[in-house]
């Protein structure tokens, strides 16, 4: 999908899909730097990681394996509370092995701070962060990130895995939602 294709519910183009494929290159080039020799497990976080995860996934020259994880955040509205519930939990053993978490978004970081120690909990190697989004102004807690595409403004923003109300999932770019399709 465009953002012609939605053209009326949308009040901001943030980044184009040529933005973001060119973000998520530089990111694998560093990605592939650090675990240079190493397996790493990325573990997508349903469902706005799909299409970062189908992205950076191909784009890495280094050997992957992909699990996924489903989380809930407890709590009224759109706003994560900090308290998750676990949908769908991985396949894979955590011993020993190098994890890379592959995420759309860091709004309050509350979600990636409590996934951050869950997954540490499990006795694994490393336990890392790769985000092309974060939202700086929103944050809640400090989550040590360690590859970040974009800082973007406090905005409701939709596309490339970001919903609202599960619609714009398929939208190529990113773009800030007109407030007349949530109000
Ligand atoms: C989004 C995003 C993160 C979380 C970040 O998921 O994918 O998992 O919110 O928010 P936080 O930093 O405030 O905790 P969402 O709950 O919207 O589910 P979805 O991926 O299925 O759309």
């Amino acid at each position: 999908m465009q953002f012609s294709d939605v053209e009326g519910d949308l009040s901001e183009v943030l980044l184009t899909q040529e933005e973001i494929h060119e973000k998520i290159a530089v990111m694998a080039r560093q990605i592939e730097i650090d675990y240079a020799g190493e397996k790493v497990l990325l573990v997508g976080v349903l469902r706005g990681a799909v299409m970062v995860m189908a992205d950076l996934a191909r784009e890495l020259t280094l050997p992957i394996e992909m699990d996924w994880m489903a989380v809930s955040s407890y709590g009224a509205g759109t706003q994560s509370s900090g308290v998750v519930r676990i949908l769908k939990d991985l396949d894979t053993d955590l011993e020993g092995r190098k994890v890379l978490i592959v995420e759309d978004i860091i709004d309050s970081g509350l979600t990636l701070s409590w996934l951050l120690g869950n997954l540490r909990s499990r006795g694994a190697e490393s336990v890392e962060i790769c985000t092309l989004l974060r939202k700086p102004d929103a944050a809640k807690v400090e989550v040590d990130v360690r590859y970040v595409g974009f800082d973007i403004p406090n905005a409701f923003v939709v596309g490339y895995g970001l919903d609202y109300a599960e619609k714009y999932r398929n939208l190529r770019g990113v773009a800030v939602l007109a407030p007349h399709v949530y109000e």
